[in-house]
């Protein structure tokens, strides 16, 4: 087990706060993680780290600031109880992820990516929202030209905090909605989007 970082350890507290510390310390001791590097993304609500598994391989920390106002009244009602986030640490949560992206290096997300052929992205994601729907039972509610990694050739969806079953009683309005903000990103690129009716279908 080793934090690793670039500068001396003493400089740990000026970048992560005690409870990030504490969260991180937990994981590499419970051989969640076996190396965290230094934060990729910093957004209002949480921080996004790169590091490595105990087998090696890459992965992104995401480290939710549970007293921001934004998580308290917007996420936290749906993580509570949330068996992804088990591993709470006062008040902090935190979720591992595999990463996207190569050497530390996020792959851009669809916002990023000049498309070739956006027809066809826009119909592999629709079909990634269905899959979602009918395979994992998924809504993801946050959806949108931000949340869509594009590694190689496939998009990615992340960012899944909010994300509902399909028996919450607002899952269909979430869905909706989900699309509709796709549709509106597609149209600005001249693709022929569908309404989330004919997409949805008798679901
Ligand atoms: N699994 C991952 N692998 C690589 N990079 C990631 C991964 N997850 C997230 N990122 C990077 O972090 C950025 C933000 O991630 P995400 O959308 O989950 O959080 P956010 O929208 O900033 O956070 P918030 O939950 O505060 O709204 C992404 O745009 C991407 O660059
Ligand atoms: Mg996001």
């Amino acid at each position: 087990m080793r934090v690793k970082w670039s500068e001396d350890t003493e400089s740990l507290e000026e970048v992560f706060d005690r409870r990030t510390i504490m969260t991180v310390l937990k994981m590499l001791n419970t051989g969640i993680l076996k190396e965290l590097h230094g934060a990729m993304k910093s957004g209002k609500e949480s921080k996004i780290y790169h590091g490595l598994d105990p087998k090696g391989q890459e992965v992104a920390v995401k480290i939710f600031l549970t007293t921001s106002n934004i998580f308290r009244h917007g996420r936290l009602k749906y993580i509570r109880g949330d068996p992804r986030f088990k591993d709470i640490a006062h008040d902090t949560v935190s979720l591992v992820d595999g990463f996207i992206g190569k050497d530390g290096i996020p792959a851009p997300v669809l916002r990023e990516v000049r498309l070739q052929a956006a027809a066809d992205w826009y119909e592999k994601i629709i079909e990634l929202i269905k899959q979602l729907y009918d395979e994992a039972k998924l809504v993801h509610g946050d959806l949108s030209e931000y949340n869509i990694m594009i590694p190689d050739g496939y998009p990615v969806l992340i960012d899944f905090g909010q994300a509902v079953t399909t028996e919450h009683p607002e899952a269909r309005a979430f869905l909706e909605r989900d699309i509709e903000n796709i549709n509106r990103y597609f149209s600005g690129l001249n693709v022929r989007t569908r309404t989330p009716a004919k997409i949805i279908g008798a679901r």
